[in-house]
Order: C-alpha cells, then structure tokens, then sequence
C-alpha cells in the first residue's frame, strides 16, 4: 500500500515508523519528512500547504492513503481539497476536514464547541477590535493570572500568561489593534486561569466509533523545573500516572464521549486523530484546548506503546468500522527527552553533524529536526532528536534515554535532566 505522510519532524518519523511495521507491506513517503524518514522512506521536497503539488505526488506515485501529520494543511482544508478532486477522491485522508479542524484553527470556535455541548472547560469570552474596551472590563472581571489567547494558529506562540492587569490590558489591545500575531489575533479570547497540572488525551475517531490511545505528559518550557521560554516541547512521558481509572472515567463521560457526539450533532465531518489538551483542578478534568492531530512530542511516546497494526487501524477509520478493533497498548511506560540545539527555542544553528546514531542503544531514536548532507545527518531546527525509551515507571525509562543521549553528540546539544520532576 502507497501512504504518503504530510510533515518533517519527529512525529511523522514515528508515525513512518510505526506503519512501517505494519502487517501490510507499505512503501511509505513523506512530504517534506528529514534525515530519520529517509531510511525506510521517500522524502518529497514539497510543502505541507502546497495542495497541487500534494496532489500531482499522490497521482505519481499512487498513493492510497494521506496521512496529515501537522495543523496546517488540515486547517486549511487539505481533506476537502481531495474530496472535491475526481482524481483524489477515493484517497482516505486521516485527518479532519477543514469545518472539524476549526477546533484548533479558531480557539473561539473550540470554546464554543465546548460550551454547547457542557464539556468542562475554563469561563471566557471572545474580543475584536470592535469591542476592545468590553475586553478591557471582562479583564476587570477577572482574577490574576490574566490569559489570553490570539483565536487563530500562531504556532503555538499565541497564548500569554500575564500577572499583571495593566500588562494584560496592554497585550490585549497589543493583539486586537497591533496585530501582534498578525490575523491570527484580530480575535482573542481571555478566559479564566485553571491551576492544576495538565495532561493530553488522544482519541483516534472515524466520526461515528472512537478509540482512546495512552495519555501522556509533555514538557513544554526549555528550562529546568518547567521554567524559561516555551518550545514546541522537551520531551512526554506516557502513561501519566496520576491519571487513574477514576480519572480516566471522568474524562471518558465528561470531555470524551460529549466531544464524539458534538462532533457528529454538529455535521462536523471527523476522521483522525484528536488530541485534547486537559488540566486536572483539584480531582476534576477541564479541556484546555483541541489539537486536531497528533501532539510532537507526545506521539514519540504514544505510537510506541500501541501494538495495533497502524495500517490496519487508519483503514478502520476509513471504512468507519473502528468498533470493530480493538487496541492493545504496551503496559510499560514510554519516555521521550527532546535534544534540541543550544539557543532553541530563540536564535540557534543548523547544519552540524549528529555523532553516535549508529551506536546500539536501548532506545528509539526518532528524527525531529535532522537532514541529510553529503549522506551526513545533520541538524536542521531547533528540536533535533527524540530518544524514547520503555521502562517499568517513567525513572527507568528516562534512566535509559539519557544513557542513549550520552553517546550522542552535536554541538551545544540541550536536554532538559529533570523530566518527570512533578510527576513524584
Ligand atoms: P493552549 O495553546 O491553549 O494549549 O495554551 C498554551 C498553554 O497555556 C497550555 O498548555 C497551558 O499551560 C496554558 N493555559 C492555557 N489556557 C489556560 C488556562 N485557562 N488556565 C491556565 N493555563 C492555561
Ligand atoms: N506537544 C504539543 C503539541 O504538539 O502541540
């Protein structure tokens, strides 16, 4: 079976490498994909966004089934695009359709989505330049830490934090009138802080059935102790440990199953993964946000653990009979600590080589970052390697993938040592 996966960074190399193990033979090609792909696949030298040229690769290389790895491309509408094309049609696309994946493209939409159908979540309200001054007394209204988030994709830079009153009203009007991030924040949203510590669901769907994949915790902040700069993430652990069968429970009744039958109320056509951001305050779950695909780095610790063949799954949601398998889930924990280049998640440098990928390790190295020069790998972004490892608990885990990141070497290699720190 042809697949092409859409995306370059460690998610889609695990996603590769996971349907590489398939039952069914596969020749797999990723668009753009890195270093780490192009060892059991092709990589196309094509843009995520670039939907006439996704399709003259699909229609060269036959390709049978599309697989969405980032936002972007479903966001802007890459699983409508293929069913409006006579010659993509039949092509199943495992990602939601642009009406769907407006739950991460429009936060307002998400909030809304959420309130209709009573799934926890925090209070808010949405602002435009119109009614900036509404905004500047809904902020009034509210208690310290202000948030705010600009209501489009901003990757993933779109959320402030702010202490302070007057900051929180300077960052408003920053967004709405100073176009902060950029059109994206022409709407905001403010919403109530929820302290608690948080946690991502993953729910594979085919609209109708669903399946829950393993929870799992990801660390965001570049420094020590969750402190510094946010990043696209420094690593997961999966499972969370404190989420347990009560937990579970309450997610399954109160944000999993009302979100499904939300979905299919609303005519919101959804194929794919979902991923939802939760906050656990005090013993109840609150959805933070939805993520209309997989997360990065959490995927490197999720599709490891699942022993379902993966082809055989994404066909299910195909064909709508996802009732009709069933998972079976690796019982050990995953750890994945991110290496990133020094300086990420601000200024960094590409281009120097990756040293120790060749050693024997006891853990999964999957590329995020990395690119191939003169048959070197090399780096080629800020989070440059994923090293997963199982274990009994999440310390023997991440024992293992540190000892791996020992043997590998690129300059100013980063890595956050303190993975798990809140976990105890
Ligand atoms: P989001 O892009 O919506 O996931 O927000 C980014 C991060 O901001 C989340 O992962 C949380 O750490 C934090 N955050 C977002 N909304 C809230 C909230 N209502 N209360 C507390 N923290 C939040
Ligand atoms: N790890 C967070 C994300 O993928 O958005």
């Amino acid at each position: 079976m042809n697949i092409l996966i859409l995306g370059a960074g460690g998610r889609e190399h695990t996603i590769a490498w996971k349907l590489k193990q398939s039952q069914t033979p596969t020749q797999l090609f990723v668009a753009p994909g890195n270093a780490g792909t192009a060892a059991w696949a092709t990589n196309l030298a094509l843009s995520v966004t670039d939907f006439p040229a996704i399709k003259q690769a699909a229609i060269a290389h036959e390709i049978q089934m599309l697989v969405v790895g980032p936002e972007d491309p479903l966001v802007h509408g890459i699983h409508d695009f293929f069913l409006a094309d006579p010659a993509l049609k039949d092509i199943p696309v495992i990602g939601p359709q642009k009406a769907a994946a407006a739950l991460e493209g429009s936060k307002d939409f998400a909030k809304q989505f959420l309130t209709r159908h009573q799934i926890p979540t925090a209070a808010y309200q949405a602002f435009t330049a119109e009614n900036v001054e509404a905004g500047y007394a809904f902020l009034d209204s509210l208690k310290a830490p202000y948030v705010l988030k600009a209501d489009g994709l901003a990757a993933g830079k779109g959320v402030l934090i702010l202490e302070d009153l007057d900051q929180a009203k300077t960052e408003l009007k920053n967004m709405l009138l100073g176009a902060k991030f950029g059109a994206a924040s022409s709407r905001v949203v403010i919403e109530e802080f929820l302290d608690g510590i948080e946690l991502s669901c993953f729910v594979l769907t085919d609209g109708k059935n669903y399946k829950v994949l393993p929870t799992a915790k990801d660390y965001k902040r570049i420094g020590a102790g969750d402190t510094g700069l946010n990043t696209g993430g420094m690593g997961a652990i999966s499972p969370v440990p404190f989420a347990d069968a009560t937990f579970m429970e309450k997610i399954h009744s109160r944000v999993i199953e009302p979100t499904i039958k939300g979905l299919a109320k609303d005519g919101l056509p959804y194929k794919g993964f979902i991923f939802i951001g939760l906050i656990k305050v005090g013993e109840e779950p609150y959805v933070i946000e939805y993520n209309v695909r997989l997360g990065d780095p959490e995927t490197e610790v999720v599709l490891p653990r699942l022993q379902t063949d993966l082809v055989a799954l994404f066909k299910a949601v195909a064909e709508e009979r996802l009732d009709r398998v069933s998972l079976e889930i690796d019982p050990r924990t995953a750890t994945t600590v991110m290496s990133v280049a020094g300086g990420y998640p601000e200024a960094y440098e590409k281009g120097h080589e990756i040293q120790g990928l060749d050693h024997d390790t006891d853990s999964l190295l999957f590329h995020a970052g990395t690119t191939l020069k003169e048959g070197k790998v090399c780096t080629n972004g800020g989070r440059v390697l994923a090293v997963t490892s199982f274990g009994a608990d999440y310390k023997a885990a991440l024992a293992t993938s540190y000892k791996t990141l020992e043997g590998i070497s690129f300059k100013d290699i980063y890595y956050r040592k303190d993975l798990g720190f809140d976990l105890n």
